[in-house]
This record gives C-alpha cells, structure tokens and sequence, in this order.
C-alpha cells in the first residue's frame, strides 16, 4: 500500500526521511556524549574532553537546527503534494467516470474522499512512516543500544519491558481498525444526510418532517458518538495499559541502579544518567505505537479513495471524429439499466437533417433513456445506433457529445458571472453575440436592469431569475454552443403558463434547421414536429406527425381529447 501511494515523490520522499534520520541520530549522539563523560572524562579527570564534548554539543545542535528546517520543510511539501494530487485524481476520475457509476455515488461520500480521505493518506508517510520509524524506531533503538554500555544487565531488563508494552498495544491497535472504518462510515452518513437537508431544503419544509429529520440526525450523531467512544476507549485503554507497563521502566532501573550503586558495580554518575535518559525512550515507543493507529487509518481511507479511482471510465477521445451529423438511425434497440429489466424494448426510428422529433408518453415509458442513449450516456443492450450509416461507437465520445445540446427539465446554474454562464464552454464568442442571443430569447432587458448587467454573479440558488429566465440562460448556453442535435427534455415542465411561452418561442428558435428530440408534456408543444412518437413501456406504440396520428383516431387522439 505505502509503495503504491507514494511512488511519484520518491525524492522528496528521500528528502525528508533522511532529514529525520539525522536527527534521530542527533538525539543518539547527545545521549552518547553523556555516556562518554560518565564513563571516560570524569574518571580520567578529563577537563579538556569535556570542554571538547561542550563545543561539539553546540556545533551538533546547529546542524540539528538547520536539518531540522530542511525535513520540516520537505515533510509539509510531500504531505501537500500528495493530498492535492489525490484530490485532482478523484476530481478527473468524476469528470470521466460513466453516468450509470456517477448515479451510485453520493455527495457526502465524494466530500470525504476529497478531504478527508486525501488528507490521511497525505498524513502517512510523515507521520506513519518518517515519525514512527525513521525517528521512533531509531531514537528507541539507538538510545537503548548507547545506554546498553552503561549497564547492559538493567537495559535488557528495561528492553523486556518494553517488547510486551509492544506486544500488548498490537493485540489492541487490531481491535482499532474495526472501530476506525466505522467512525469513517457514519461521518460519511452524517455529510450525506446533511448535504440532503440543503438540496432538498424546500422539500422538507413543505412536507414538514423536521422532526423526523432531527430524530434521524440524533441517531446518527449517537451512533457516531459511541464509534469515536468505542475507538477512543480501545485507544485509552491499550495507551494507559502500555504507560502502566513502562512505568516498570523507571522503578526497575532506579532499583537496579540504587542497588548496584551500594554494591559499588554502578557509578552515581552511570545512576544518575540511567534516570535522566531511561524514561526518553517511552515517548519514541509512543511514536511508533501512533504509527500503527495512523496506519489503520490510511488503510481504510486508501481503500477509500481506490474504490473510486478504479471506477470504470469512458474513453473521450478514443475513435473518429464525428463530422456533420446527417442522419440517425435507431435499429432494434434494446437497452437495461439492471439485468433483465429492459427499459427500451426494439426502438426502430430514422431521424434526417432539420427532422423535428417530438417523443411522449407516461412516466417511466423510457422517454429519457432514450434520449440518454444518443449521448451514449449508456451502452446498449442489443441493436444499433447509427450516424451517418456507421455505428456511432465508431466515433469519439467527445467529438459526438460537441455536437449535442441537452436541455433538461433541472437547470444548472454555475457559480459566475451571466456572461459566463451562458458562454461556459469559452466559445470565442463576442459579448456582441452572446447580447444578441439573449435578445432573442427575450432575456436582454431583464440582464440589464441588473447593476452589473452581463457582469452579474448568479449561482444555482439565484432569486435574480426565475424558473422559466433560468431555463433561458440554459437555452442561451445551448444556442452559443450551436449545435447539430438539440435535446429538449420536459424542458417546460417546472415553469409557470406565462415562461412557458417564453420557452416555447425559444424552442422554436433554438431547434431551426437541428436535428431536434422533443420531450414534452403540454401536446401543444410538440404539435408542429415532423414525427411525434408515442411511447409505452419502452417500446413505440404510434408513430407519425399529427394529422396522421388524429386520423388514426388511436392512443394519440385520445390524449389529445382527454
Ligand atoms: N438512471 C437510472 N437508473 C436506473 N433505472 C432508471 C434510470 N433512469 C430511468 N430508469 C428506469 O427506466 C424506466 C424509464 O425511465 P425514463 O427513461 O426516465 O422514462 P421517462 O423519461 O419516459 O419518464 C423507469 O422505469 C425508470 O425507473
Ligand atoms: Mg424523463
């Protein structure tokens, strides 16, 4: 796992663990000099090696300073390039993943992964791996093997105690994973339920379920609640069992020690070292006890981040560029979006050059899966799609969907100027242009009664424009694109009787001399296009423009007089 994590910053990597290793033999170093006195300058009654150990004391500690600076350095670079390359991953793996993955996915999951997740991961290796080992480990061996030259009967005693202190957290950081990944699940539950109770704000208001909302919320904090409490318990217990432990450290060497000192085989000078310095190789212990901790952590926060980063993706580019379009053909399409639940049952359909393409029928008739399938938002099941007589797999995902303008019922304005928002693909389009559109769409006078006029910021949840005006900046978007296929799905449907007409002129605008596809309710719409499809449980059930279809006297005639 860490190999596969931190493959590209091998040499910052280098940089900062050497950094730490300097320093962890720094620390040895000085501890040795203390036993160079005790054991060699003092018996010998040698002023000048200690004077010698004094100034070689201070010209270490500057060089610790400024190794010090350098690994700090370099351990706050690795850790933010790492979290930031993640978070750019995930960020390209959304933008590319497909539609029926993206659907899976929830927002509260997404934001922590992107904060969260790359945070931990980030935090590993200086904090897992340079403290817990590359300083921990060392200073904790390092140190015990110097003061081994003091006394090596009483340090192995202490080395003793420390390898079950050891033994005992191990069995206990095991238990820890289990109560990490659980923490990690339900803060993920509470951002989701919170992130709903923002986008479905009016909802929740209108059918007024506030207090279930807050009853559910209390559960969720409680459940949260008792998984940081269980983990943290487990990590009290296991860090107050392993300081009972090593608390033996300091009794038995002070004990050992006192007694050598009266037997006249330990020097007081050796006693009062083995007391000072004894007790410091706990705290490196402690470090590389966190390591394990920080590890559970980033390997579930790892595992995290892979499930999305393995999603399936499209290839965008792969294949022909697609030209102009000229015809589409549907042939027998069958299409699922689970096993065995066909959602489109045989689609057979021919649309040419300027063909206005009106689909309707109930809900869950397949309308928009339909529709979905020319952007190859899917793949289908079984029969073809053809563009200009070649299957349009053949084609680049890319250069198809340049040539589709999809507009929906949802309207997604983007946090930005109006300007901006309706040139959002950064067309090299003159302002000039973009005024002349939104004259047409009857948009211009409303823009400009606005202090800022086109330089306005407006954002999804904008009061400045309603429903229908924001439908206008959609279809403005639509029209600067100025693309061969136009997608209009039930993009009248939320708007009141007065934007509908609005829309309606602007549907008439927008789909001239296109290849159109005409979702829509209100049959008044839909009246003037060249076929008007009826669709039931996924298949066509009439088909034929409207004066065909009321000499029919069939389904469509029906619904024009209901
Ligand atoms: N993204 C999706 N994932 C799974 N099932 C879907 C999805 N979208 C639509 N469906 C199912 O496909 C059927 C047709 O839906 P849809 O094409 O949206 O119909 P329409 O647009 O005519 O209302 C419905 O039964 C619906 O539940
Ligand atoms: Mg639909």
């Amino acid at each position: 796992m860490f190999k596969e994590i931190f493959q590209g910053y091998k040499k910052i990597a280098i940089h900062s663990t050497l950094g730490r290793i300097a320093t962890s033999i720094m620390v040895v170093v000085f501890i040795s000099f203390m036993v160079i006195m005790v054991e060699f300058a003092i018996p010998s009654k040698d002023i000048d090696l200690i004077i010698k150990l004094g100034i070689l004391y201070l010209l270490v500690n500057i060089l610790r300073a400024i190794v010090t600076f350098w690994e700090d350095f370099s351990e706050v670079k690795l850790e933010k390039n790492v979290e930031a390359d993640y978070r750019e991953k995930i960020f390209v793996k959304l933008q590319n993943m497909k539609q029926f993955e993206i659907e899976q996915l929830k927002a509260g999951d997404i934001l922590e992964n992107m904060l969260n997740d790359t945070k931990e991961v980030a935090r590993y290796y200086t904090w897992g791996i340079d403290r817990s080992y590359a300083a921990g480990l060392l200073r904790l061996i390092g140190s015990l093997a110097v003061l081994l030259y003091l006394n090596s009967f009483i340090i192995m005693v202490t080395m003793l105690i420390y390898a079950i202190g050891f033994f005992v957290a191990f069995g206990f950081n095991h238990k820890s994973l289990k109560f990490t990944e659980q923490k990690r699940k339900i803060n993920s539950q509470i951002l989701n339920f919170s992130n709903e109770q923002v986008s479905g704000f009016e909802t929740i208001k209108s059918l007024q379920v506030q207090a279930q909302r807050m009853k559910k919320l209390k559960e969720l904090l409680k459940e949260y609640e008792k998984s940081v409490h269980q983990l943290e318990k487990n990590i009290r217990i296991y860090t107050c069992l392993y300081d009972y432990i090593i608390s033996f450290v300091l009794v038995v060497t002070i004990l050992l020690s006192g007694i050598g000192a009266i037997k006249g085989v330990v020097s007081y000078g050796v006693l009062v070292i083995l007391a000072r310095y004894i007790s410091s190789p706990k705290t490196y212990a402690k470090w590389v006890l966190e390591g394990f901790q920080i590890r559970n952590v980033c390997r579930i926060s790892y595992q995290k981040i892979l499930e999305i980063l393995e999603k399936p993706e499209e290839n965008m580019e792969t294949g022909e560029t697609l030209q102009k379009v000229e015809k589409i053909e549907f042939q027998k399409i069958q299409f699922a979006y689970y096993e065995n639940q066909n959602v489109l049952n045989g689609i057979s359909l021919n649309v040419s050059q300027n063909e206005k393409v009106a689909l309707i029928g109930r809900t869950g008739s397949g309308k928009t899966s339909l529709v979905n399938l020319i952007c190859r938002f899917y793949d289908i099941n079984d029969g073809q799609i053809l563009i200009n007589g070649q299957d349009y797999k053949k084609y680049s995902i890319h250069s198809l969907r340049e040539k589709i303008g999809y507009i929906m019922q949802k309207v997604v304005i983007f946090d930005g100027t109006i300007l901006e928002n309706i040139n959002y693909s950064n067309k090299d389009v003159s302002k000039q242009e973009i005024i002349e559109v939104c004259k047409k769409l009857n948009l211009h006078d409303k823009i400009m009664q606005f202090e800022n006029g086109y330089e306005t910021i407006i954002n999804n949840e904008t009061d400045r424009f309603s429903n229908g005006e924001k439908q206008m900046i959609n279809f403005a978007r639509v029209m600067i694109e100025n693309p061969e296929i136009i997608i209009l799905d039930e993009a009248t449907a939320s708007l009141s009787y007065k934007s509908e007409m609005l829309v309606r002129n602007a549907i008439d605008e927008i789909t001239k001399n296109k290849i159109s596809f005409i979702i829509a309710h209100r049959l008044s719409t839909i009246k003037n296009c060249d076929k008007i499809l009826l669709m039931q449980n996924g298949k066509i059930i009439e088909e034929g423009n409207h004066e065909d279809l009321m000499k029919k006297q069939g389904e469509y005639y029906k619904l024009v007089n209901a």
